[in-house]
């Protein structure tokens, strides 16, 4: 079994197809101006193909797309299709806002996809154009309802909790997900990137979020699926479905870990808040084999030993962590 210096295996990936978005989510991605990646540089499919059909054969069981905004990628559904059809993989599934949802669930479903992820972090629709910049509510609404009428399952709901933004839109947003049949998970706000402006004081904690929760709603705790999934989960004590909370500045789940990214342009990275990316793309284009990608990332993989949460959360313990000390990869184009 391929594992890194904390004996964590690789099963997991997360693969950028864009870092392009529809939307400029505050807590994201918050600036008009930036400096998007050459097309040239961004994988082609093939390409994306090719890594994900060797990493599964490392060990990978899941893959997950994401962005920027997957659904922009023209074609996406091509992708999915390749990826739908390799040997040994489990689970594939797309992490979208759902703005182009509804236009594009045909040709997702007939690719082969099963299950999706929506970010939704309000059902109030002047507040979501104001955390989205530009976003309508409506749109992904009805992308949400023609991926629950296509019959994809299980849909999940990703919330970003920003304190004094949309913490009070929690029950809302838990009694909708009870009532349509979709799971809700919230995750806490984090410093991704370098635009955010994070702070300590906007973060509403795994624990104050689930006291929430439980004013209305009695849960249960299930615990993570597979022992390394971000959240952790919980019932509802009446069996009206679940949720999930992905604490990862609380809680940092990094000796569980086993997550690889690719990012848009086609670099390896081993942690969401790294600063550094592995040239694959540039290796795949100069001809490299089949067996000079596998060992390029057995290396990679064998000499990871990232926990930045977990140095974050003892930072943060002793007051003395620095958000903006460290230059990160931006989410969109890594992939969140
Ligand atoms: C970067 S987005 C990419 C996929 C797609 N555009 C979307 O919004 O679902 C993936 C996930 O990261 C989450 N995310 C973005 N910025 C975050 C932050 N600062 N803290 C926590 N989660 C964040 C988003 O809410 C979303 O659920
Ligand atoms: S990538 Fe997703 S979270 Fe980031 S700005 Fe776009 S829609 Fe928002």
């Amino acid at each position: 079994m391929l594992a890194d210096l904390y004996n964590r295996p690789i099963k997991d990936l997360r693969i950028s197809v864009t870092d392009r978005c529809n939307f400029r989510c505050t807590y994201c991605m918050p600036l008009d101006e930036y400096e998007w990646i050459n097309k040239k540089e961004i994988l082609t499919f093939e390409e994306i193909a090719r890594l994900a059909t060797l990493l599964v054969r490392l060990g990978v069981e899941k893959i997950r797309l994401t962005g920027g905004e997957p659904l922009v990628r023209q074609n996406l559904d091509h992708l999915i299709a390749k990826l739908s059809a390799i040997d040994g993989l489990k689970d594939l599934c797309l992490t979208t806002n759902g703005a182009l949802l509804n236009e594009k669930i045909d040709d997702l479903k007939r690719a082969g996809l099963k299950r999706i992820n929506v970010s939704v972090d309000t059902l109030d629709a002047e507040k979501f154009k104001r955390m989205t910049k530009r976003g309508d509510l409506s749109k992904v609404l009805e992308g949400l309802f023609a991926a629950k009428r296509g019959g994809l399952h299980p849909i999940k709901l990703n919330t970003v909790v920003e304190r004094g933004v949309n913490d009070d839109d929690i029950f809302d947003l838990v009694e909708f997900a009870r009532d349509n049949g979709f799971a809700i998970r919230f995750i806490e706000y984090m410093d991704v990137g370098n635009s955010n402006n994070w702070t300590s004081e906007k973060l509403v904690s795994k624990k104050e979020i689930l006291d929430k929760v439980r004013e209305r709603f009695p849960l249960r705790e299930v615990g993570r699926n597979n022992g390394s999934a971000p959240a952790v989960d919980y019932e509802f004590l009446d069996g009206q479905g679940d949720i999930g909370v992905i604490a990862s500045v609380t809680e940092p789940f990094c000796s569980s870990c086993t997550r690889m990214r690719i990012t848009a342009d086609g670099k390896l990275v081993t942690c969401l808040f790294s600063h550094v990316g592995h040239d694959v793309k540039a290796l795949m284009r100069r001809g490299a084999t089949d067996q000079e990608l596998v060992d390029f990332v057995t290396g990679i993989w064998k000499g990871r030993k990232d926990r930045y949460s977990a140095d974050r959360w003892e930072a943060l313990q002793s007051s003395s962590y620095a958000p903006r000390s460290r230059k990160k990869i931006e989410m969109i184009s890594l992939g969140g």
